[in-house]
């Protein structure tokens, strides 16, 4: 895995997708170096705030050297990166974390899932995977499916919503239940009750989950602790069943996670 560095970064282009979501294309350096499920760490000019906001690498263009941020507006640090416009600089800290394992997917029936902000670093992860049989399943609110035409180029695409005005009406598990949708792998993001309900539905089909913990990371770099989860391997420094989400994952085998 490639070393982290700290750059600064050019905006290439900016935009909203969704009510809150927004987009950044930055070139760095070190674009070509990231992996589906890495992360960058963005930080505000505010110099009140010293630790960086972590962004998941929604996908990477290696000719122009860039990466596009997907991310929502959470705070006064995602709020004035909306503000940023081409042309403008920004500091950035990456390639951060381990990305998905997608060499488990060789010839399976692999099942890209996301929700909410978790959808962005999928994409990346579907691009980098086609040539193998995949499916994208995403669950959303409601009809503010963003991003989901994407998926098209590179899997078949299939969308749940909680109000029922696109695709499965309930989350993903049940679009996979009502499209009968062939699994062997699963590679997934989202908040922490739809990554629960992957793993228990992993166990149950006997299919191998890859589960990306990102939305729980505060600082990205380690330095706050506020991401702490328990696993079932022994940590060697601390001795106790711990992991960081943002230095030992943010994606792990759900087999090793106890949730
Ligand atoms: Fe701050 Fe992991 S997110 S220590």
């Amino acid at each position: 895995m490639a070393n982290k560095m700290k750059k600064e970064a050019k905006v290439l282009s900016c935009g909203l997708l969704a009510e809150g979501i927004y987009e950044l294309w930055l070139e760095t350096p070190f674009a070509k170096d990231v992996v589906p499920g890495q992360f960058v760490g963005v930080y505000p000019a505010n110099k009140a705030t010293l630790l960086p906001r972590p962004i998941s690498v929604c996908e990477v263009d290696a000719e122009r050297s860039a990466l596009r941020l997907v991310y929502r507006v959470v705070g006064s640090g995602t709020a004035e990166f909306s503000l940023y416009r081409p042309d403008d600089f920004i500091m950035l800290l990456g390639p951060l974390g381990n990305g998905f394992p997608l060499d488990k997917a060789k010839g399976k029936n692999v099942v890209v899932m996301g929700g909410g902000i978790g959808v962005p670093p999928l994409i990346e992860t579907a691009k980098k995977l086609s040539g193998e049989k995949v499916s994208a399943v995403m669950g959303y609110r409601n009809s503010e499916t963003f991003l989901s035409e994407e998926f098209k180029k590179y899997s078949d695409m299939y969308i749940a919503t909680e109000d029922g005005s696109v695709g499965t009406k309930g989350n993903v598990i049940d679009a996979m239940r009502e499209n009968n949708i062939k699994c062997d792998v699963i590679f997934a993001c989202g908040p922490m009750p739809m990554l629960r309900a992957i793993k228990a539905y992993a166990q149950e089909i006997g299919a191998k989950a890859y589960l990306s913990l990102e939305e729980r990371m505060a600082c990205g770099v380690g330095a706050c602790l506020g991401c702490i989860t328990k696993t079932k391997e022994i940590d060697e420094h601390s001795h106790v069943h711990n992991a960081r989400i943002c230095t030992d994952g943010p994606v792990f085998d759900a087999d090793d996670l106890e949730m």
